[in-house]
């Protein structure tokens, strides 16, 4: 199969796709191609999208600012817009100090790291120059950003150009994970364990990166309750900087607006994209508290600033619907919506989990990660000679649903405002789907 695309598409094998279905436009949950088919956006555009598409409040909010400013840069300068997200954010996270913004996921997370390790050398630690992290991570496609979430699957082609660092085992519940005869709390034990051994040991680490609340991109890894917590203590007894990404995680995607706060482990910097815009516009912000803050001030001439910057960084417009999503959140009690609407997967895991070829399902708040295994016997992980993404799509298109899928985990992550009617929609699909792949295979 030869594809005749002149875009090429992200992760993605190019000559397993003749053509990519044209989507013309978006409105609600569905998205809608040149030929007349629909499909319900089963993975909120890449986890970002928080109402739906063309959501009238936030499409004014666009062409309102657009209209004011479209672009003026925070070099030298300042807007209205940059100045009251800053400050909205900080409401909502009331024990940080500072902003940085940026334009994607991965910035923000090579920005936290920057940041982190640019803090030591501030304050004269010269030799803490180490990052720690959790295996199985993901924090962007980025250089910075594949040193610490290194996934070797995905990464090993670059890795004699990142830098190393420290990684630690983290619980999980799936067979391969956790060794025979070892229950989960015991394998928890042991994660923090080596973590605490060696963060007591070793005085050269600077920074402990992870993902907030559960490894989105590793597989819907969701950590046992007060994992974080002891992690954050562990962090902050051996003088070792706390950073957690929230940029899949925060803004209501696993339940709660702030998922470091519900997880009780104040981080020194954190990071959130993604859902920052509603999903309409690319933007980020990583924050960091007094402490980390104050130390990048001084006289021009001790160069303790930050050397970082974007062309975009603060973009006004996507500041300004950064912040009429933030505000509609509260308008609509959508954090109190998705709680409520999140029991749909609690309530549906076992019509799901009852088909042959659906392994382990992990949920938490919107989103679910359903494995598919080639049988329940077996429990081996579905392979394919296509990519199992390839075919998940093409089946689930028949049953009008977009999916993206991880390797052989099927993403369930709609838009966070998602109706309970439209849930067991996608849920529906989702069944009709594995039940048309297991018959396509057999
Ligand atoms: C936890 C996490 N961090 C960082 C990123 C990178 O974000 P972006 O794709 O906007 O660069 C992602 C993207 O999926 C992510 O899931």
């Amino acid at each position: 199969m030869k594809s005749d695309s002149s875009v090429w598409h992200p992760n993605t094998q190019m000559s397993e796709w003749t053509t990519f279905p044209k989507i013309i436009s978006a409105k609600g949950m569905w998205l809608y191609d040149s030929k007349g088919g629909k499909m319900l956006d089963g993975v909120a555009s890449m986890w970002c999208n928080v109402w739906g598409h063309s959501k009238s409040e936030l499409v004014s909010e666009i062409i309102k600012q657009t209209k004011i400013i479209q672009h003026t840069p925070l070099f030298n300068l300042t807007h209205p817009s940059a100045e009251k997200l800053s400050k909205k954010l900080l409401k909502l996270n009331p024990k940080m100090k500072s902003v940085f913004f940026s334009d994607n996921g991965s910035t923000a997370m090579e920005i936290a790291i920057k940041i982190a390790l640019q803090y030591w050398h501030n304050v004269g630690e010269n030799k803490k120059t180490n990052v720690a992290t959790l295996e199985n991570g993901y924090h962007g496609d980025t250089f910075g950003a594949m040193s610490v979430g290194y996934v070797p699957e995905f990464f090993s082609k670059f890795r004699s150009k990142l830098f190393s660092t420290i990684q630690f085992p983290v619980p999980r519940t799936i067979s391969s994970g956790t060794p025979k005869k070892t229950s989960s709390k015991e394998y928890e034990e042991y994660c923090l364990s080596k973590i605490e051994d060696k963060l007591e040991k070793d005085n050269s680490i600077a920074a402990f990166v992870m993902e907030s609340g559960a490894q989105m991109a590793g597989g819907v890894i969701i950590y046992p309750k007060n994992f974080q917590k002891k992690i954050s203590q562990i962090c902050r007894k051996n003088d070792v900087l706390f950073v957690l990404d929230e940029i899949a995680t925060g803004f209501g995607r696993l339940g709660s607006m702030v998922e470091y706060q519900s997880q009780n482990s104040i981080p020194d910097i954190v990071s959130f994209g993604k859902m920052l815009t509603g999903g309409y516009q690319t933007f980020a912000a990583t924050l960091t508290t007094k402490k980390i803050n104050d130390s990048f001030l001084g006289q021009f001439s001790e160069f303790k600033h930050l050397f970082h910057g974007h062309t975009y960084t603060g973009n006004p417009t996507a500041a300004a619907l950064s912040l009429k999503n933030i505000e509609l959140y509260e308008k609509y009690h959508l954090i109190e919506k998705i709680q409520k609407t999140s029991t749909v997967f609690e309530n549906r895991v076992n019509d799901i989990s009852n088909l042959d070829m659906v392994g382990e399902i992990r949920h938490k708040g919107m989103v679910m990660g359903i494995e598919l295994v080639q049988n329940k016997n077996s429990n081996k992980p579905l392979s394919s000679k296509t990519s199992i993404n390839k075919l998940v799509f093409d089946e689930g298109r028949k049953h009008k649903i977009y999916f993206r899928t991880l390797g052989n985990i099927i993403m369930l992550v709609p838009p966070l405002a998602i109706s309970q009617k439209d849930l067991n929609f996608l849920i529906d699909g989702t069944i009709s789907t594995i039940k048309s792949i297991s018959r396509k295979l057999r």
